[in-house]
């Protein structure tokens, strides 16, 4: 009786302290444990898709499906998870790349002439997929989508070198009566090049190279080899005929039973340009945490998924022309702001990123944010660190009460736009929550751009409003 009554008392006095928290200010907010476990588990396989009778199947928007949720139709989709550890890896990769692309551009192209075969960002570990309609008449095809490269592509018959098995039968070119090629002397083909993927030169004493062709390698040595063709493409209700995509005759590696790419990124051969008079280069997109459906829509129907949208001006970095570029100005955690110069964001700057899962900050800015989430889980068990090169701040919650505390933590952008990080975008863990970690990782050195990943961006509608140099943020952007 004792006994019962002094753990009634003290968790009494934990309900009242945790009250106290929650009520002088909203500067920590608590967690189910159910959430918690929500949101760690949203990166595994989920319900049955019965749940969602209206998978990839909207009018006016596309469905975005987690790889790993509940829409996603194949076990063989369904069964490639990764790790916390993975997840970082992936990222480092990712980075790298688009680091590389970057100082490419500052180097004036010397990068692109000794390594022709490097530029792509790596795919495997995609996270969200939509599907999409090519060709007369109209096939779907399951895609990646990705606003940090531009080209689209989907394999084709007759996969002259390899074609990797995928969830819908390969696109026959020669079934579609609205398909042309590309010859390799057309403009089309020569814009390709700023998108800095390998382009097959014209051989004029050749006959049989006449197609514009490509070879694109991701940082993770995934290889896409084919050439480039016109099509119709079908967006939910939209049809863009002559649409230009690459035909992949080959690939080295799996891409997890994914057909292709959608590329949302800013070069001139994106879908985002190529289908400028329709939307007006306008699209925004919500990224679904566990068990729940995000879309990507275009032009008019872009921003209607939320009702409290802020915008924040898209730099034009001319040297990262080909990424989304924001202007981050402050953090606060757990409300308060942490003291970070603001020439410490400014320079070189931030890109948003829908392939990047966590978010990387510049190195002095990542140590405050650090310190100060440190400072709001005292009451829990730290875990060891994943890795010394992120995710190291860990904390086992596998024995905490039914409620978590967590430190909130805030983005402040250029122009008033300010983004408050759902659960699911500020930790990263095993489902068994023993050393569930902060998804935030610090920049190999501050002259590199941070990057803000899709875990700090899912259930906001996100607004890229190209045209007009702006990109918003809208809270509840998913329901
Ligand atoms: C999609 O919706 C249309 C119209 O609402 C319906 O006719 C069709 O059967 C649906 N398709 C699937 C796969 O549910
Ligand atoms: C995927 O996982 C499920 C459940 O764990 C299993 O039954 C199925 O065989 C797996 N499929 C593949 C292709 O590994
Ligand atoms: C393309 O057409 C051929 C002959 O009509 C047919 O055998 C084949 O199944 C078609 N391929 C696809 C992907 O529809
Ligand atoms: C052009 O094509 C011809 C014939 O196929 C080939 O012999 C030659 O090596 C090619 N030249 C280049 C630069 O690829
Ligand atoms: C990519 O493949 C090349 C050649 O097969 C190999 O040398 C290189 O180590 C691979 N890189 C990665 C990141 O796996
Ligand atoms: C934190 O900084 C942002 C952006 O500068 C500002 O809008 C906000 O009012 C600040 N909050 C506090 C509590 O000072």
């Amino acid at each position: 009786m004792a006994i019962r009554q002094a753990s009634f008392l003290s968790y009494l006095l934990y309900s009242f302290f945790i009250l106290l928290l929650c009520c002088s200010c909203d500067k920590v907010k608590a967690y189910g444990r159910e959430r918690l476990e929500a949101a760690i588990n949203s990166r595994l396989p989920a319900a049955s898709c019965s749940l969602f009778p209206q998978c990839y199947n909207h009018s006016t928007k596309l469905q975005i499906v987690h790889k790993n949720g509940p829409c996603s139709q194949s076990d063989l989709v369904k069964n490639t998870t990764f790790s916390p550890l993975q997840i970082l890896l992936h990222d480092q990769l990712r980075l790298q790349s688009i680091h590389s692309r970057i100082s490419n551009a500052i180097s004036g192209g010397q990068f692109r002439a000794s390594i022709p075969a490097k530029f792509g960002l790596p795919l495997g570990m995609a996270e969200y997929i939509v599907k999409v309609g090519f060709g007369t008449p109209t096939q779907y095809f399951t895609l990646f989508f990705d606003t940090g490269s531009s080209v689209t592509w989907i394999q084709c018959q007759p996969c002259a070198i390899s074609c990797y098995q995928q969830l819908e039968p390969i696109f026959d070119p020669s079934n579609s009566s609205s398909y042309s090629f590309i010859p390799c002397d057309s403009d089309y083909c020569s814009q390709l090049i700023p998108a800095v993927y390998s382009v097959q030169p014209c051989n004029s004493t050749s006959t049989t190279i006449s197609t514009c062709t490509y070879q694109i390698t991701y940082m993770d040595n995934f290889t896409s080899i084919g050439y480039f063709g016109l099509d119709t493409l079908t967006l939910s209700s939209d049809v863009f005929p002559g649409f230009q995509f690459g035909c992949s005759q080959g690939t080295r590696g799996d891409n997890g039973m994914i057909a292709g790419t959608l590329g949302l990124g800013r070069d001139q051969v994106s879908l985002v340009s190529q289908t400028a008079k329709t939307y007006g280069e306008i699209f925004s997109y919500c990224l679904p945490s566990s068990n729940s459906l995000g879309y990507l829509a275009f032009g008019s129907q872009a921003g209607t998924g939320s009702t409290s949208i802020k915008y924040t001006p898209l730099v034009i970095d001319l040297n990262a022309p080909s990424f989304y570029v924001v202007q981050l100005i402050g953090i606060s955690v757990g409300g308060r702001n942490l003291s970070i110069p603001p020439s410490v964001f400014k320079s070189p700057g931030t890109i948003i990123d829908s392939g990047t899962t966590l978010t990387y900050l510049p190195p002095s800015a990542y140590a405050a944010l650090r310190s100060a989430f440190r400072q709001g889980m005292t009451n829990y068990p730290p875990a060891p660190p994943l890795s010394p090169d992120g995710l190291d701040t860990c904390y086992d919650l596998s024995k905490s009460a039914t409620n978590v505390v967590t430190p909130s933590v805030v983005f402040y952008f250029e122009g008033g736009a300010s983004l408050d990080v759902d659960l699911t975008g500020r930790v990263i863990g095993d489902s068994s929550l023993s050393q569930v970690c902060l998804a935030f990782a610090a920049t190999s050195s501050p002259n590199e751009f941070g990057v803000l990943g899709n875990l700090l961006q899912q259930t906001y509608e996100v607004i890229y409003d190209v045209a007009g140099q702006r990109l918003g943020f809208g809270s509840g952007g998913c329901t």
